[in-house]
């Protein structure tokens, strides 16, 4: 298989931009023929579910992340959210009513490989959720979901931790509707919701261009630190893994409320903390760690909607006006400008953007 990359200077742009078409793609095979919104996967049942159990590594274990707020949230069950490596070396407690997933890319990453071996037996169903179908992760599990997201070449990964975003969305909302903790019009209304997620995913590519200069900037600090409340937290942690990876800048995603606790110490006139504050439940809360930063000269880049904006007032050091998205969504939105401002920042310093020094794509050794 040939893969070019179209007119771009990188494959990782290339992925990034083909974020709506690889979305709308996914969407149209987890439809079923003549539907207009979304169908629930097939062959999967959280009816009896004791616990949801999540495992993965890298960008996939952040997907996980999200998806045990969603789990959570929209269907009632217990989540068990782990790193692969940890997770298979720990002994975890696991039970006949279990349904684990196993998220991953490649579908060969040892360790997540290694974490589907130990709960064969010890669960009641083994699901995958990945990008190749033929990978040993899907062969091995009862039920594979793929995320369609086609080749990716960038090692940097971007659109399939968007499509495994999209499959796991899919599955807490099956899992409330077998749990039936969700009605029947809000699930219609989340199914609508993620049809509209395609042209939400264009709008954050289109204002994303003005992240260009905002990058630069991070591409002269020596440490960055990335905020977020909820399901936007792990989006914390996955934005500063996209900018180490490839821009090689020090940076750490922290859950916003723990600032005080830690991370507070490092703030002064030369880091900047990205925001990534969707106008959600938590929008408040998040903007009174955005004024602790500011009082303590910490260089604010505000990712949010244009009332969001507003509301944090002009003591911001630069913000990006984000389309206004459904809850739901937020967590995948976010995920271009996360991508955009590593991208942006990385070709700032020159680095390898496709091929970073010391990573590879598929980590099949131990
Ligand atoms: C490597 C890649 C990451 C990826 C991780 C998990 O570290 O560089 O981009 O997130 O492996 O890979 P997987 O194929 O299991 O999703």
């Amino acid at each position: 298989l040939r893969v070019d990359k179209a007119g771009h200077r990188h494959f990782m742009a290339k992925e990034i931009a083909e974020q709506p078409s690889v979305l709308r793609g996914a969407l149209e095979f987890y439809s079923g023929p003549g539907d207009e919104a979304p169908c629930l996967p097939e062959g999967v049942d959280f009816a009896a579910a004791g616990r949801v159990v999540l495992v993965a590594c890298g960008t996939a274990y952040y997907a996980a992340q999200v998806a045990k707020y969603w789990f959570e949230q929209i269907a009632g069950i217990a989540v068990e959210c782990d790193i692969a490596s940890e997770f298979r070396y720990r002994n975890p407690v696991l039970g006949p009513r279990d349904v684990a997933i196993f998220i991953s890319q490649s579908g060969e990453t040892a360790d997540t490989l290694a974490a589907l071996r130990h709960v064969q037996g010890r669960v009641g169903q083994v699901l995958s959720v990945v990008n190749v179908p033929t990978s040993t992760i899907a062969r091995e599990s009862d039920v594979a979901l793929p995320i369609h997201a086609g080749p990716e070449i960038g090692v940097a990964s971007t659109k399939a931790f968007t499509a495994q975003l999209l499959v796991l969305a899919l599955l807490a909302l099956r899992a409330g509707r077998d749990t039936g903790r969700l009605d029947a019009d809000t699930l219609a209304a989340h199914l609508r919701d993620l049809a509209a997620l395609p042209g939400f995913m264009a709008q954050a590519l289109d204002r994303g261009e003005a992240l260009r200069d905002i990058a630069a900037e991070l591409g002269e600090a020596r440490d960055v630190l990335f905020l977020g409340r909820g399901p936007m937290y792990p989006l914390a942690l996955e934005g500063a893994l996209k900018l180490k990876e490839i821009s090689y800048i020090h940076a750490e995603g922290h859950a916003s409320g723990e600032l005080k606790h830690g991370p507070i110490a490092l703030i002064d006139q030369h880091v900047p903390v990205v925001v990534m504050a969707p106008r959600d439940a938590l929008f408040d809360k998040t903007m009174s760690n955005v004024a602790e930063v500011m009082a303590r000269q910490g260089q604010v880049i505000l990712l949010s909607d244009r009332a969001g904006l507003a509301e944090a007032g002009p003591g911001i050091a630069h913000g990006l006006a984000m389309p206004a998205v459904p809850d739901l969504l937020a967590p995948i939105v976010y995920a271009v400008p996360a991508q955009l401002l590593a991208y942006h920042a990385a070709v700032y310093r020159g680095t390898d953007v496709d091929q970073p020094r010391n990573l590879a794509k598929s980590v099949t050794v131990e």
